[in-house]
């Protein structure tokens, strides 16, 4: 495993870091399988974890807090996130930061997690929605910094709504973040645009997230996928999205199907997808969603398989696919 720079901050993260969303909250999850891909992690040296309050209602930061407690030699990074108070997924323009974020608010969710988690603190707290419009209100920054100074937190965070990457950019300019939380992958490539030099400017660190697209990158997905009642990528991938999207990772399939035919190489999409993101220095570590130790076991060889080819990536780079938030995409 190979690590990298966190920022601003002297942390050294793995370059393939877990997304913990799924293990509480999508169908079919199994809490000793999910305990289990998270340990085998750890062995191979995995050190970043993600993880939010809304992810089972601190079922997933349980699950994280049992592993940092049974791998107390090792260091973790453990990163959490606050719920809006509004629960309204992404935040819109009209919602103010008293509906989502007040003060007091930001207060009761740090230490619900930390409870949760059974932690004494967690390294990066995140707000778990952003607009920048709330920059003109930095309450939200004077009561984070003030849980730093208690050390409940060492780091703020801002994940960014889905497809809206410039939608922080006031946030990293103000150098009152360390971090931001951003969809990036082999579609959605415009956080490259503003928001990436922004974070190297003012050094905050880069958490690339949803690096399968949630599943179409895995080549998994068919036209016809569906999922049981209450999982909420029924209500995500509406044949507006899913169609789309399944079309695209069949042309990437061929593109990968000719490039192992030429040079004698298996890559598969999973690793395509994770080492298209390693070829971009700006992210400081990537955060698959895993429930399944293979899985684990193949996302970090794309570690030590490094960045693609170069010919492949560019050709993969003309997957490009700019979208708008829409009233499925939350
Ligand atoms: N608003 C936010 O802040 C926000 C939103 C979305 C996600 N996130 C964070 O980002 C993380 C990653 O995003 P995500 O989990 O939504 O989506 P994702 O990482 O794009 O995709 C996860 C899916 O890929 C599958 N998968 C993983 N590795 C695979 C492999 N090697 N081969 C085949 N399939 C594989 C997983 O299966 P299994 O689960 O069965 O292993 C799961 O179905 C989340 O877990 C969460 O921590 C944050």
């Amino acid at each position: 495993m190979k690590y990298r720079q966190f920022g601003r901050l002297d942390w050294q993260v793995s370059e393939i870091g877990y997304g913990m969303w799924g293990m509480a909250g999508w169908s079919n999850s199994d809490d000793n399988e999910s305990l289990e891909s998270l340990q085998h992690a750890v062995d191979l040296s995995c050190n970043f974890f993600d993880t939010a309050y809304a992810y089972g209602e601190g079922k997933s930061e349980n699950l994280l807090g049992q592993i940092v407690r049974a791998n107390s030699n090792k260091r973790l990074y453990t990163a959490t996130k606050i719920p809006p108070r509004n629960r309204q997924w992404p935040a819109k323009s009209e919602h103010t930061l008293n509906e989502s974020y007040p003060p007091d608010y930001v207060e009761e969710y740090v230490h619900r997690s930390l409870e949760n988690a059974g932690l004494q603190n967690f390294d990066l707290m995140q707000f778990h929605t952003w607009n920048d419009e709330w920059m003109r209100d930095d309450r939200w920054f004077y009561k984070l910094d003030d849980l730093r100074s208690q050390k409940l937190i060492r780091a703020i965070g801002i994940s960014i709504n889905r497809w809206e990457p410039w939608n922080a950019l006031r946030a990293v300019r103000s150098g009152q973040v360390d971090a931001v939380q951003v969809i990036y992958n082999i579609f959605d490539q415009n956080p490259e645009d503003e928001l990436f030099p922004a974070c190297r400017d003012m050094k905050v660190a880069v958490i690339a997230r949803v690096p399968f697209d949630e599943g179409t990158l895995t080549g998994t997905l068919t036209k016809e996928s569906t999922w049981p009642e209450g999982d909420w990528r029924n209500t995500y991938f509406v044949p507006e999205n899913l169609i789309p999207s399944v079309e695209r990772a069949e042309e990437i399939r061929k593109v990968l199907d000719n490039w192992n035919r030429e040079h004698s190489t298996d890559i598969t999409m999973p690793a395509a997808a994770l080492r298209f993101i390693l070829g971009n220095d700006d992210v400081s570590t990537i955060i698959p969603g895993m429930r399944k130790v293979r899985h684990v076991e193949s996302n970090v060889a794309a570690s030590e398989a490094g960045p693609l080819p170069g010919e492949l990536y560019e050709q993969l780079r003309k997957f490009r696919w700019v979208r708008k938030p829409a009233p499925w995409s939350q």
